[in-house]
């Protein structure tokens, strides 16, 4: 069951990669290099980046999200055959992450964060991004005026699903969990901040299963689109 509304918020915090931005676009302006291998990239990078924070999480040795989406990349490449090329090829990781400092927003993203701040609630990101990946970002999607804080795990040195990176949020927004609404695309993400205490929307752009956690979203959407009207905002 999806909850037809989630009322009342005062802050709606979202996830940034996958949820705000579209990191499958920076393998697709590589196509000239990749060829059909786009796709595979993408997932491989991401599936990599994502266990290389929660290792480091558990390891206790924490680098920057820009490093651990180097480190992925690099080993997604080699995993493809993708790692010693010429021509097309040659410079390709740093092309790679070039293009991640600067990822398309997803079509629906500004005008979703537009309404809810003109709702009169506090718009946040809560990223594993570092600050100078989210700074770009935001600036480069021309988001930087429909967001009131992006806040990185930078500040706590552990990845999501920690709880006190969760917790980042209700200290900064000065806004009681229960009444922060925290939106991501990523299962995992989403059943971390409702265990946490968040009232969550899984946005399942891609039709993926539920996660077997031990607390999940209310609500479901396929896009952000139609998260103003979940809040009952028009
Ligand atoms: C983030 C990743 C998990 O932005 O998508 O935190």
């Amino acid at each position: 069951m999806t909850a037809a509304r989630i009322e009342p918020i005062d802050a709606c915090v979202f996830d940034a990669y996958g949820t705000l931005f579209d990191f499958a676009s920076a393998a697709s302006r590589c196509q000239d290099a990749l060829g059909d291998k786009a796709g595979a990239l993408t997932a491989l990078w991401r599936q990599k980046q994502l266990e290389y924070t929660w290792l480091r999480s558990l390891m206790g040795s924490h680098v920057d999200f820009a490093q651990v989406t180097a480190d992925g990349l690099a080993f997604a490449l080699a995993s493809l055959g993708l790692d010693d090329g010429e021509g097309a090829r040659a410079g390709l990781a740093q092309r790679l992450l070039d293009l991640y400092g600067r990822l398309d927003a997803f079509a629906e993203v500004p005008a979703v964060l537009r309404a809810i701040k003109e709702s009169g609630r506090a718009t946040a990101i809560l990223s594993n991004g570092s600050p100078a990946m989210l700074a770009s970002a935001v600036e480069s999607a021309g988001l930087s005026t429909m967001l009131d804080l992006v806040l990185s795990v930078e500040q706590v040195r552990i990845y999501k699903p920690h709880p006190s990176v969760y917790r980042l949020a209700v200290a900064r927004l000065g806004v009681p969990a229960e009444r922060i609404c925290f939106v991501s695309a990523n299962g995992w993400d989403a059943a971390g901040a409702a265990h946490f205490g968040f009232r969550v929307v899984w946005v399942n752009r891609s039709g993926q299963c539920y996660e077997n956690l031990p607390a999940g979203p209310e609500a479901v959407l396929t896009s952000l689109a139609g998260l103003p009207r979940l809040l009952g905002i028009g």
